[in-house]
């Protein structure tokens, strides 16, 4: 497997790769690598003759007081894991190879951010689709793959790809969990050992709003109980609990096919997203009792 830290010399391996004619998998990533992250790089092997996996954590998409400077890292650890599922070559590039200065350009997502994280996090998907368009332009991937865990992330994005013509085809890969149903991700470290115990009940809460959404189509009943059980089995403050249309990111309505239940929660260190999507059925009738 290959490192490389700079940009001029990732452009030079690709156009050599494709040069050769051979087609480039993409998984962009912040590091502190898990199966989730795994998970991204199987499916970019079994599509592409390469896989280049990008490790940086972009501090453009973090907002004054997060997690930023604490976000984990661990260099070694993540090129060991990626050499050992197959990725080709890894991109670690430093803050400053990226963003060598300030930039008066922004990329700002339309309506899609005004939901979801994007309503706490408000810069944040403008700093998401900044690096996704360096990292893209750079890579110029064939096919580029993300996670539903960031199922906000990945709506935006193809949004982002459709309007301007990006010749990347992008794949949506399930969310990996832990055994007891806790969605994985690189934050869950900084969980407390009570919290960590407490956390599976996120995504049990959201199965149950799953199963009552399914049932009664009702909307605001169905937030409520997601809210109260999280409520009542975890020690987190909920930061939003919301049922959407997916990927428009809209209210349901009588058209929608695939409805969102999506949570982030708050615990004493760390904020956790998990969601879930659901179709709906021809025959099943919506309607939007939230009013
Ligand atoms: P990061 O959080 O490192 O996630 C990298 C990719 O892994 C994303 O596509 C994310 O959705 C996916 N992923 C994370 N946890 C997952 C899980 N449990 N199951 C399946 N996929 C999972 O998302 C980012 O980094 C950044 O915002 C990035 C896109 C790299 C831009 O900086």
């Amino acid at each position: 497997m290959k490192q490389l830290h700079t940009i001029a010399q990732c452009k030079q391996w690709i156009e050599a790769a494709k040069a050769s004619g051979q087609t480039i998998g993409f998984v962009p990533t912040m590091g502190y690598l898990h199966e989730g992250h795994l998970a991204l790089v199987n499916a970019a092997k079994q599509e592409n003759d390469l896989v280049i996996m990008s490790i940086f954590v972009n501090p453009t998409q973090f907002g004054p007081g997060e997690d930023y400077e604490v976000y984990p890292r661990d260099e070694n650890r993540d090129l060991a894991l990626a050499k050992k599922v197959g990725v080709d070559v890894v991109f670690t590039p430093t803050v400053d190879e990226m963003y060598p200065k300030e930039t008066t350009i922004q990329i700002v997502p339309g309506a899609q951010k005004n939901v979801l994280c994007g309503k706490s996090r408000p810069t944040h998907f403008d700093g998401v689709l900044q690096v996704i368009l360096k990292l893209f332009n750079i890579v110029t991937p064939t096919t580029a793959y993300f996670g539903m865990k960031d199922a906000q992330q990945l709506a935006i994005i193809e949004t982002f790809m459709e309007a301007f013509n990006f010749s990347t085809t992008i794949r949506r890969v399930p969310t990996i969990r832990e055994e007891d149903g806790l969605a994985k991700s690189s934050r869950n470290v900084h969980l407390t050992e009570i919290e960590r115990l407490e956390a599976p009940a996120i995504y049990k809460a959201l199965q149950s709003g799953q199963a009552l959404f399914r049932k009664t189509k009702n909307t605001a009943q169905t937030i409520e109980t997601v809210r109260q059980q999280i409520e009542t089995h975890t020690s987190g403050k909920i930061d939003y609990v919301e049922l959407l249309a997916y990927p428009q990111l809209t209210p349901i309505d009588a058209h929608t096919t695939e409805v969102i239940i999506a949570t982030a929660v708050h615990f004493a260190h760390t904020r956790l997203i998990d969601n879930i999507i659901l179709q709906i059925e021809d025959e099943e009738h919506v309607s939007n009792d939230d009013e």
